[in-house]
């Protein structure tokens, strides 16, 4: 073992430190141990690159999830592993659950997340609306699915979609065929799911503790381009209390179902004033970057307090009346001189290396109004390529 290794286990011992392992080395690995670190919570990311920006902030162990050569040597330097990438292999989940280090959440919800029909499957099962979606696995049974949910649809992979990749709409029979040659070849099979013609997409996050408590953040409005999160605003303009309350009741019966423990979020449509869902992430959330800067507590806090068995926090905003919002920087940084003199923005730049498509940093912004809020917001935009 090595002097570092030790030398975090002595910490460990001496202070009665709890230690915190993160499946997963990204912004939101790094973003969790930075919140960790504030609680005097040690962290140790286990990413499969090098390079991973967590390792700018905390311990980080790089080893393959599918082949790990050093699991041993992770579990010896944490206490409760928890993950910020939803793709970690459930079988390493349930190794480190059967040799006793706690895993929050735990590998259901990581199954059930990993999976497009388990999850839409989970929701129906709870009464929460879902599109009309059927299950493929050959080109055949992909007509079938597409003629049962109906034209205009979503054709989707079951499994590793993300940033809108892994999915075609589908608006014409003919089109079936091409959309198969796209994706037919995932492992895991494909969804039709119906296409949603949507007035906006909401999300909400929320956090259980081991003691079954929750917290529910106020609903937060997306708007995507090109299969990305854009823009995060918070409260979401013009959510009857109504709507509110039942976004909170349909994650609290995913958290209940799934005896979650961590921070999770649900990316919902509203149509019809109806809320629909899409999808779950078992984790934080990019629509949950705001609450850094405007939430008492943050869902990076929350989810820390959360897999630690600690009281949650206030999930309100900081103070009575704060708008907040998210721009995120997708393959280029903006001039950060020029983001810091905006009135209300706070700069989060993850210290990656730029690439098309890449998200690199986000830029909160708070405001006392709506109107001030997307005038900040308008001035953050136009300082993006
Ligand atoms: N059934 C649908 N009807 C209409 N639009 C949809 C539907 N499913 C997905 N979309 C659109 O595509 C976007 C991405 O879809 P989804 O959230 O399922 O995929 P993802 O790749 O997991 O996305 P992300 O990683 O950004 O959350 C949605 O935010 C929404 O704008
Ligand atoms: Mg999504």
């Amino acid at each position: 073992m090595g002097a570092e290794q030790s030398g975090v286990r002595a910490y460990a011992g001496a202070m009665g430190r709890v230690r915190l392992g993160i499946l997963g080395g990204g912004q939101l690995g790094r973003m969790l141990a930075l919140a960790a670190h504030e609680l005097g919570v040690q962290t140790r990311c286990w990413d499969q690159r090098e390079d991973a920006v967590a390792g700018h902030v905390g311990g980080l162990h790089v080893d393959d999830f599918e082949r790990p050569a050093r699991l041993d040597a992770f579990l010896r330097g944490v206490d409760v592993v928890t993950t910020e990438w939803e793709n970690v292999p459930v079988a390493l989940l349930e190794e480190i659950e059967r040799r006793g280090v706690p895993v929050r959440p735990g590998s259901l919800a990581l199954r059930v997340a990993q999976d497009r029909v388990l999850e839409k499957n989970l929701a129906r099962s709870l009464g929460i609306p879902t599109p009309a979606f059927v299950a493929a696995r050959t080109l055949g049974e992909l007509e079938g699915a597409v003629r049962e949910v109906g034209l205009p649809c979503v054709v989707k992979t079951r499994r590793f979609g993300y940033d809108g990749k892994g999915q075609v709409v589908v608006r014409k029979a003919e089109e079936v065929a091409a959309c198969w040659g796209a994706l037919g070849a995932t492992a895991g099979g494909l969804i039709a799911e119906g296409f949603v013609p949507f007035a906006r997409e909401l999300s909400i996050i929320a956090a259980r503790g081991v003691d079954g408590q929750t917290r529910f953040y106020p609903l937060v409005c997306n708007e995507h381009a090109g299969g990305i999160l854009r823009v995060s605003t918070s409260p979401a303009e013009g959510v009857s209390e109504g709507v509110r309350a039942r976004a909170e009741e349909y994650a609290g019966g995913v958290l209940g179902a799934l005896e979650y423990v961590g921070v999770l979020a649900i990316e919902l449509f509203e149509v019809g004033g109806e809320l629909v869902f899409n999808e779950i992430a078992p984790r934080v959330h990019n629509s949950g970057h705001w609450t850094i800067d405007a939430s008492a507590t943050s869902q990076f806090e929350n989810h820390v307090r959360a897999v630690l068995g600690l009281p949650l926090g206030d999930a309100g905003m900081v103070a009575p009346g704060v708008h907040a919002g998210m721009v995120n920087l997708i393959g280029s940084m903006p001039d950060a001189r020029q983001v810091l003199r905006i009135a209300g923005a706070k700069l989060h730049d993850y210290a990656k290396e730029a690439r098309a498509g890449r998200k690199l940093g986000h830029v909160n912004v708070l405001a006392g109004s709506r109107g001030e809020l997307m005038e900040r917001i308008g001035q953050v935009r136009g300082l993006l390529r």
